[in-house]
């Protein structure tokens, strides 16, 4: 158990409808510095507390997977001092917390094109998973380097190869199978998120996990991710235990 501060905040909340899986768009780091003067790593590394903090709060609910858009595959486009700042946080962010995670039995998965991070940012990130591999509580999934129309376009390749190599007819392709080949699908039985959270007041998605979001509810917070803490959660899920959740079919009595 992590320490006794965020279980206060948890106190409004009906524990027994904690949403499983909470995927958050950690935005408006840069928006944080700049209102500071500051220059946008410094929002960045605000930021990188902030995920310490929510990372506490989320497995002191109960929350089973947890997973944090860290950089898009459209981040690159960013000046390259940022980007370079931006690969350098999973080493800074690793070093110390990993110890923490451990004892809290919280296990790292990172998901996106890792292949393409630099070696330094793959190694530590690979590093993270290993160490935290026998962990079983709450999953701390980081999309890194991630965007989702590559994933379903990478996806429906290797099914294409699978077809072509006669593994499969195409009449076997169906969504659960198609669900297997995202990068998600080592989340399951909590692949799909039930509540989408983004802060810093922009309401879109930004390429993050289409499929996935399909009955995802979507809170949009106004605050800047810095300034996110266990209250600001606390109010989302509470927002996400106020709604109807129907997939399609009718109120349940
Ligand atoms: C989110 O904050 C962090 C990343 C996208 C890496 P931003 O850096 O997007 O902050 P704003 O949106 O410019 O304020
Ligand atoms: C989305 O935020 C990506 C992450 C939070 C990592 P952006 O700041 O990159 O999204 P846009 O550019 O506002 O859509
Ligand atoms: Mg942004």
């Amino acid at each position: 158990m992590f320490g006794k501060k965020e279980k206060q905040a948890s106190s409004k909340v009906d524990l027994e409808r904690i949403p499983k899986h909470i995927a958050i768009i950690m935005d408006g780091n840069g928006r944080w510095a700049q209102k500071r003067h500051l220059p946008r790593i410094a929002g960045h590394k605000r930021g990188m507390e902030t995920v310490k903090t929510i990372t506490k709060a989320a497995s002191n609910l109960g929350v089973k997977v947890l997973t944090l858009y860290a950089f898009s595959t459209e981040n690159w486009k960013r000046p390259e001092q940022e980007v370079s700042y931006l690969m350098s946080l999973p080493g800074k962010f690793f070093d110390a917390f990993v110890p923490e995670l451990i004892e809290n039995n919280v296990q790292v998965n990172v998901m996106g094109y890792i292949d393409k991070l630099p070696d330094a940012t793959r190694q530590v990130v690979q590093k993270a998973m290993d160490d935290t591999a026998q962990c079983d509580g709450m999953v701390l999934n980081f999309a890194l380097n991630y965007g989702s129309r590559s994933e379903i376009v990478s996806a429906t390749q290797s099914i294409a190869e699978a077809v072509q190599a006669g593994t499969i007819d195409p009449s076997d392709i169906d969504e659960q199978l198609f669900a297997k080949h995202l990068m998600t699908s080592s989340l399951a039985p909590y692949a799909d998120p039930d509540l989408l959270i983004r802060t810093s007041g922009e309401q879109r998605i930004s390429n993050f996990l289409l499929w996935q979001i399909a009955y995802s509810e979507l809170v949009f917070t106004d605050g800047l991710w810095p300034d996110f803490n266990a209250d600001t959660l606390n109010n989302a899920i509470l927002e996400f235990q106020n709604r109807d959740r129907r997939f399609g079919g009718i109120k349940s009595k």
